[in-house]
């Protein structure tokens, strides 16, 4: 009789943007009226760039032709969008790639869940909490998680650094040995940052102790400070101890066109193993690369041009951001995130729980938030407002949180 991965038995019921996705079907089939503004599921709005938009064009006009059509691509990419990262988003800012340790592929979300195929099932593995729930999920769905212990929340291989306003949402180095640190900077669900002092302590951490630093920068582009560092490459020693990965979905409005890329330097070895030339190894069969019409279009991103009308785009919802941050705070409450992020993590009021002022939220102003709680225990208390929504509609949630009575 075949047998099926046993851990799937173990996680939740579902993930947690589709358990919200469904709660909120659920209640806009009962109120058919509610004029329901969605500020849930980091998701975008804004239409893709003119000039991402008039490069696709023209790759789908390369299809049409004998001598310009593209079958299959190079798995990691090809080297005009990787050539134009390590310049744009690496070399402009200090730190030299080789193309080749540039992995192309349909983003970060495929990217932080697959690279655990390249990791033992044995590695202890330490995460922020509150957490993006892909990197928790897909090592439970490894075997790496251990047991879930309903009553602290908690799985009991991994190993959970609370990071909250308690400790300035710098989260302390972990005090058992751990393999994989997950970090996510700026942060998600959080939004707020590590600095370059923070990030160094991580690299030092990892390089004494042979660990390995996933490190996920999928919203760099939100960072405001111009000290900031956007890569952890630009921490000295985090070739030999970190992967990044990237994403165009934020950035220049891909969550539907799917583009992101994997950084993993050369000189990052364990077990005599070059995790690059594992990587590559796996990608080349498991991955067929990402399409060449996108990747054209994400080049197209690099241009001045479509950088410009990018950063247009980001100061849109940076501008949402602020309002959000400015209207809340106006009425009271604690809110974290929201300057260089499009994250605004909003303390619930009164002590409520964040699944009950999900709930109130929903029915009383009919607007869809993610519950903290649903980011790992510690995000117990909290909610996340996403700033990628409309402005008016931003402006319209604000107005009627203000209205409520808590
Ligand atoms: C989020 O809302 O956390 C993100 O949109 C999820 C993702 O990027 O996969």
């Amino acid at each position: 009789m075949a047998k099926v991965n046993e851990y799937f038995k173990k996680l939740p019921g579902s993930y947690l943007f589709a358990d919200i996705a469904k709660k909120t079907a659920a209640y806009a089939a009962e109120h058919p009226d509610a004029k329901l503004i969605k500020m849930g599921i980091g998701d975008v709005t804004r239409p893709l760039a003119p000039a991402v938009i008039e490069a696709m064009h023209k790759a789908v006009d390369d299809m049409s032709k004998v001598e310009t059509f593209h079958g299959y691509g190079p798995e990691q990419g090809y080297d005009f969008l990787r050539q134009a990262i390590v310049d744009h988003d690496y070399k402009a800012r200090g730190v030299d790639l080789d193309i080749d340790e540039v992995f192309v592929s349909d983003g970060a979300k495929s990217d932080t869940g697959n690279i655990g195929d390249i990791l033992s099932v044995d590695n202890k593995v330490a995460v922020c909490d509150p957490v993006y729930p892909v990197y928790v999920d897909t090592n439970v769905m490894a075997g790496r998680a251990g047991e879930y212990d309903p009553k602290t929340q908690r799985w009991s291989n991994i190993y959970y650094m609370p990071t909250t306003a308690e400790n300035n949402f710098n989260p302390d180095l972990p005090t058992e040995p751990v393999d994989v640190i997950y970090l996510c900077s700026p942060n998600n669900p959080t939004g707020t940052t590590l600095d370059r002092e923070q990030l160094t302590k991580w690299v030092n951490y990892a390089n004494e102790h042979d660990a390995i630093i996933m490190f996920d920068a999928a919203y760099e582009c939100f960072i405001q400070d111009p000290d900031q560092p956007h890569s952890i490459f630009e921490i000295p020693g985090a070739k030999t101890c970190a992967i990044e990965f990237r994403s165009f979905s934020k950035k220049a409005g891909f969550t539907g066109a799917r583009c992101g890329y994997t950084v993993i330097p050369k000189d990052l070895v364990r077990d005599g193993q070059s995790l690059n030339a594992m990587w590559l190894r796996r990608q080349t069969t498991k991955f067929n690369g990402a399409s060449y019409i996108i990747e054209r279009g994400a080049e197209a991103v690099y241009t001045p041009e479509g950088n410009k009308q990018i950063e247009e785009t980001l100061d849109y919802y940076r501008h949402n951001a602020r309002v959000i941050k400015e209207g809340l705070e106006s009425v009271g409450f604690d809110v974290y995130g929201a300057v260089s992020s499009p994250y605004i993590w909003c303390k619930t009021p009164n002590g409520m729980g964040s699944w009950d002022f999900f709930d109130l939220l929903l029915r009383q102003a009919n607007i869809i938030t993610t519950p903290g709680a649903g980011f790992g225990p510690s995000g117990e208390g909290y909610i996340r407002i996403t700033a990628f929504g409309d402005a008016d509609a931003t402006e319209e949630a604000v107005e009627r949180i203000k209205k409520m009575q808590f």
